[in-house]
Parts: structure tokens; C-alpha cells; sequence
């Protein structure tokens, strides 16, 4: 893979499926990969803009001819069947994902996914385990800026999540249990940036509060005893 790092990494969490999906595809990168390794017989890319979906459609024409990719224009999982078995959602806000998810005409729980929120992680985690899905991978990865990873599925007998804490949904669990690097450099960047800003005389006294209380839930998190 070379498609730069963070892509690789989505890709690298991937896994086998029939029918793949890729929604918000953009570029269409990842269907590129499923496709051309074999990965899955089938993929349906989709995007809500049409200029976005043009540069998938370039990339994957082949396949489109060959019957074995298809595009979609619309908004989320419109077009988009619940039977398709892994789906990719990445590159969007964790509300705008949680607001595909839960719409009420085509929204559903994909029963494999690969979610990569710009932010408002802590969002879609609650969602995800309130809405019928496991989580088993969930961590920080760096690729010049610092992305969130969430990969699960639709709950069953089988797969299942404990319950996350409240410190687990803000964070994310494996950040918490591994303090995997790009985590705890992110952490530290963002503890460096309140000190900035409480070095500011002129802060008023509720800020200065409330980010001495944000610092000192990042400076627990980093020690793995944030309760
Ligand atoms: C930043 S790009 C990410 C592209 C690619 N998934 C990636 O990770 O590199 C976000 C893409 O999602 C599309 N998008 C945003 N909201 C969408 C929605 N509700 N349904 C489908 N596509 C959406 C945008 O048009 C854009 O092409």
C-alpha cells in the first residue's frame, strides 16, 4: 500500500468482505484497494457531492465496467443496502457519522465498520454502544495530524462490548489501556496548549477553572487513572 499513512492504516483495518461500502468515498482510495487485492467481489462507493464521486468514478472506471464497483450519489447510506458487509465511513465529523447511522429511512448498524471521525469521537462511541454495535479496536494514529479509529460491528451473541467508562468514551479505550504514541503526543500538545492560554493574565477566573479541571482529566488520562 502507498496511498500515505492514514489511508494505508484504514486500509490495514479492513477486512475480507463480499459486499464492501464506502461512504463520503472522495478520491475512492480504500474501494480501490479492496478491489484490486481481492478483497471483497463487490464494492459500492458513494458520496453526496458529485465532484467528489467524479474522481472516484476516474479511478475505479474498470472496475464499474467489469459489474464489480458501483457509485452512488447521495446522502449517506442512501443506496446502500443493510446486507452489505463492511462499511467505511471516513474523513467526515463523528456527528455527521452518527447522523447517517441513525437516520431514520436508511440509517442502520453495519455488521462490520471502520469509522474514522475528524472529531466528536466521544459522540460516536456513545452512539455506537447505545445502538446495538461492539467496538474492537479504538485508538489514535498519527499521519501529520492526530485521527481517531473506531472499528466494530453489529452486536450478537458472540461480540459483544463491556461497557465503556465515561473516561473510556472521551478518550477511547485502547488510548486508555496502551497509551499507543500518537496519543499521548497529541495529549501533550493539548495540555501545552491550556498552559498557553492560562499564562494569559487577563483569563477570567471560570476559564481558568474549567481548563485546570481539563487539564488535569488530560494529565489522568496519561497516567491510565483517570476515574
Ligand atoms: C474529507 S473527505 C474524506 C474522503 C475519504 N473518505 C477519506 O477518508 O479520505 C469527506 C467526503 O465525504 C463526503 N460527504 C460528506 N458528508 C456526506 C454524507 N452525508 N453522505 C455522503 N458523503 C458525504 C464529502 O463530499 C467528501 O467527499
Amino acid at each position: 500500500m502507498a496511498y500515505g499513512k492514514r489511508i494505508d492504516t484504514l486500509c490495514s483495518l479492513l477486512e475480507r468482505a463480499e459486499v464492501f461500502a464506502d461512504i463520503g468515498c472522495d478520491h475512492g482510495y480504500c474501494t480501490e484497494y479492496m478491489l484490486r487485492n481481492g478483497l471483497c467481489d463487490r464494492a459500492i462507493f458513494s458520496d453526496i457531492s458529485k465532484g467528489s464521486l467524479a474522481k472516484a468514478e476516474k479511478l475505479l472506471a474498470q472496475f464499474v465496467k467489469a459489474g464489480r464497483a458501483t457509485s452512488v450519489l447521495g446522502d449517506g447510506f442512501f443506496g446502500v443496502g443493510k446486507e452489505v458487509d463492511e462499511v467505511l465511513i471516513a474523513g467526515m465529523g463523528g456527528a455527521e457519522i452518527v447522523s447517517i447511522l441513525s437516520d431514520t429511512k436508511t440509517g442502520f448498524i453495519p455488521k462490520r465498520f471502520v469509522f474514522q471521525p475528524m472529531h466528536d469521537s466521544e459522540k460516536l462511541r456513545r452512539y455506537l454502544l447505545e445502538n446495538g454495535a461492539y467496538i474492537e479496536r479504538d485508538f489514535t494514529f498519527e499521519d501529520g495530524k492526530f485521527y481517531d479509529v473506531i472499528v466494530g460491528g453489529r452486536a450478537d451473541a458472540t461480540r459483544q462490548t463491556a461497557a465503556y467508562t465515561d473516561d473510556e468514551y472521551e478518550f477511547g479505550r485502547e488510548n486508555l489501556a496502551a497509551l499507543p504514541q500518537a496519543f499521548v503526543k497529541r495529549t501533550e500538545k493539548q495540555i501545552a496548549n491550556i498552559d498557553k492560554y492560562l499564562a494569559v493574565s487577563a483569563l477570567g477566573e471560570n476559564s481558568r477553572v474549567e481548563l485546570n479541571e481539563r487539564k488535569k482529566r488530560l494529565q489522568g488520562a496519561l497516567r491510565r487513572a483517570v476515574k
